[in-house]
């Protein structure tokens, strides 16, 4: 077999993605012995370090995180094959140490795969891509060459499809690989093994049992050390048009006939065509922007900022399964605590029969509630009677925890799995193209009108509390509530 090497290079290598994520993911890999043979990085930013700088301030980073267990000594077996150059992507003369580099790393290879990955503003992605392609290094001698890319991908529709266009003339879909990193978290990928590796859920699994769909991401963190992005990207375009709808996504789809990429990209983008776009009516009546007091004296915040820090909004998906059901999704920063989960929350009972009996009341929903952090597992809530008090009853949960079930088996980092699967070519859990499409579909109408002078400044909410409480009034509207399922651990 012919010889073959594969390079990584990732642009923004100084930044906290690659600190915090992407260098502590690969090592990790390299530690499981899972990268494969004649793998290199190369770490490239504008900043100048020597190889052994970078690698020396890489391995800084990484030993002040939680879950990187590796020893000094497999640091520096991994740190043979890591290197950094300096390099400027705004043109291809920026790009001339890349391009040496490869050709020194490449060497005796006869096949070269090259991955590039961008974490760098996105703004800078069209030019960037010009740039590999004018300095001639978007590919290597005979190999693959791919390209990873985080979100956000565009700022709306016309953005995302007029950049598309351009990154395909060097990049044809198939070797593109959008990042969001919540489909490469575990918990993420065990609702589709909840869904379809089990035969009891799928029968309940639609509008005749389902009540809602309720979806949190609530985060305590506050944006104040990255105000200065937060507020051009803002909360739609940072966290609903892409991580809640992914969550979203895998809830609601229909079972792909076969686990291959495009079948289940096929599956995820049906869901998000089926549901409808907003009008301005539907925005004000289904959809609630917040911001936590004291985000517009952050630096880098205008004063004017309408920027939302909070979402809360209901969304139909007009298909065979889901019609009448009501999904609802919120996000938000500077929250009590960090919780992400989906609860499916099922119908009452049609009749009460315990009507009129000692101590009965009516039957709160049953739940099945997904956790997906911190309490990484499911819990089924359902009613129990209570002993020696007639027929009083109350909801129990009957629940899985990964930390119990799996004591020694450490959960791996979302960007371990992205990165091996993009260097395996796999992009079942990558977003395609007409996904990002349809997305964007759904939020701009949202961004438009929360960005217009249309609209009331968003609702304030205390730091540290739930979010406003016009949040709380879109689901009593329809005699709904918020539901936690997840957070409570036996
Ligand atoms: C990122 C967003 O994509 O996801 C951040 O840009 C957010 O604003 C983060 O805090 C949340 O990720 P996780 O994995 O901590 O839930």
């Amino acid at each position: 077999m012919a010889k073959s090497s594969t390079s990584l290079v990732i642009f923004g290598a100084n930044g906290d993605l690659s600190r915090r994520k992407l260098i502590p993911a690969l090592l990790q890999l390299h530690c499981n012995d899972r990268l494969p043979d004649g793998f290199n990085i190369i770490g490239v930013s504008r900043t100048p370090f020597s190889d052994d700088e970078y690698r020396e301030s890489m391995w800084e980073s990484a030993v002040e995180l939680v879950g990187v267990e590796a020893s000094r000594k497999q640091f520096e077996e991994f740190s043979r094959r890591l290197f950094y150059e300096a390099g400027d992507l705004s043109s291809s003369e920026g790009l001339a140490g890349v391009d040496s580099r490869l050709a020194d790393l490449e060497q005796s290879a006869e096949v070269a795969n090259r991955m590039f990955y961008f974490s760098i503003a996105p703004g800078l992605y069209e030019s960037a891509v010009a740039s590999l392609d004018d300095a001639g290094i978007a590919h290597g001698n005979d190999g693959w060459s791919r390209l990873v890319i985080e979100k956000p991908f565009g700022t709306d529709r016309a953005s995302a499809t007029k950049l598309d266009s351009s990154i395909h003339a060097v990049f044809p879909e198939k070797d593109m690989f959008r990042i969001d990193h919540y489909l490469g978290k575990e918990t993420v990928q065990n609702r589709m093994v909840l869904r379809f590796a089990n035969s009891i859920f799928e029968p309940i699994w639609n509008r005749n049992y389902v009540k809602s769909v309720q979806i949190t991401v609530a985060e305590e963190v506050d944006a104040a050390s990255r105000a200065a992005y937060y507020d051009s990207s803002g909360l739609v375009r940072d966290m609903l048009q892409n991580h809640l709808l992914q969550i979203l996504t895998i809830i609601a789809m229909e079972p792909p006939s076969a686990v291959d990429p495009e079948s289940l990209r096929d599956r995820r983008v049906d869901v998000l065509r089926a549901i409808a776009e907003y009008s301005v009516e539907d925005i004000v009546g289904n959809a609630v922007a917040g911001t936590y007091e004291g985000y517009r004296s952050h630096d880098g915040v205008d004063s004017s900022s309408k920027t939302p820090t909070y979402a809360a909004l209901k969304l139909q998906i007009d298909n065979w399964r889901w019609q009448g059901v009501s999904f609802y999704l919120r996000t938000g920063k500077a929250l009590e605590n960090k919780n992400i989960e989906g609860v499916v929350e099922f119908q009452r009972p049609p009749h009460f029969v315990f009507g009129g009996a000692t101590g009965a009341r009516e039957p709160e929903s049953n739940i099945l509630a997904i956790c997906l952090q911190p309490d990484e597992g499911a819990h089924l809530r359902f009613q129990v009677k209570v002993p020696g008090r007639g027929m009083e009853m109350k909801s129990a949960d009957m629940q899985f925890h990964y930390d119990s079930a799996f004591r020694d088996q450490v959960i791996p980092e979302a960007y371990e799995r992205l990165l091996q699967d993009a260097l395996d070519g796999d992009a079942s859990l990558f977003i395609r193209s007409d996904q990002i499409a349809e997305s964007w579909r759904i939020v701009d109408p949202l961004n438009a009108y929360w960005e217009s002078d249309e609209s009331d400044r968003p609702a304030e909410y205390s730091v540290g509390s739930t979010g406003p409480i016009q949040a709380v009034d879109l689901l009593t509207a329809d005699g709904n509530v918020w539901l936690q399922g997840c957070g409570t651990h036996d």
